[in-house]
């Protein structure tokens, strides 16, 4: 089973490469911009891979030569998967202002394509919205079973 962490805001995804990443995961980080986040997950892993659908990815390929980026986009799964890796933890950061919808639908995606360990996203409205709901348990809520 895949786990979602959900962060708002840079600082929050980027704190997060300490707690999760280390020199046994191959990871690739969706949305890649100028390179910076990938080149902090490049020194804690043990391969980065930067995917962006805009032109960003030569401005991160020039900082940064030692890393793989590529213009892809990153719904399209098929041509992440034809680079060949294995990848177990996946970032992405595909715009905060983007409509939760098309967050949700690519973190699914990855779940059934790729089933990395993990996937981290940077979305400060989902992460907005899910603080803003809670789960059912009919467990841990037996006083209100109607019976
Ligand atoms: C906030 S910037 C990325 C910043 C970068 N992650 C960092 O932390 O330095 C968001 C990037 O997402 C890219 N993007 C938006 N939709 C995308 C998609 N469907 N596939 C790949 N990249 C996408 C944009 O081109 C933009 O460069």
């Amino acid at each position: 089973m895949t786990r979602v962490i959900l962060t708002r805001g840079v600082k929050e995804y980027r704190a997060t490469i300490l707690k999760y990443v280390d020199k046994s995961d191959t990871v690739l980080e969706i949305g890649s911009g100028w390179g910076t986040t990938t080149g902090l997950l490049y020194r804690a892993a043990g391969k980065v891979v930067g995917i962006d659908k805009g032109e960003s990815y030569h401005t991160a390929a020039k900082t940064y030569p030692w890393i793989e980026f590529y213009q892809i986009d990153g719904f399209d799964v098929s041509q992440v998967l034809s680079l060949g890796y294995r990848f177990n933890k996946v970032y992405i950061d595909i715009s905060g202002c983007r409509d939760i919808y098309d967050v949700i639908k690519i973190i699914l995606r990855y779940q059934g394509a790729i089933r990395p360990e993990i996937i981290i996203v940077k979305s400060t409205k989902l992460k907005g919205f899910v603080d803003n709901c809670q789960v059912w348990n009919a467990g841990l809520n037996k006083d209100l079973i109607v019976r």
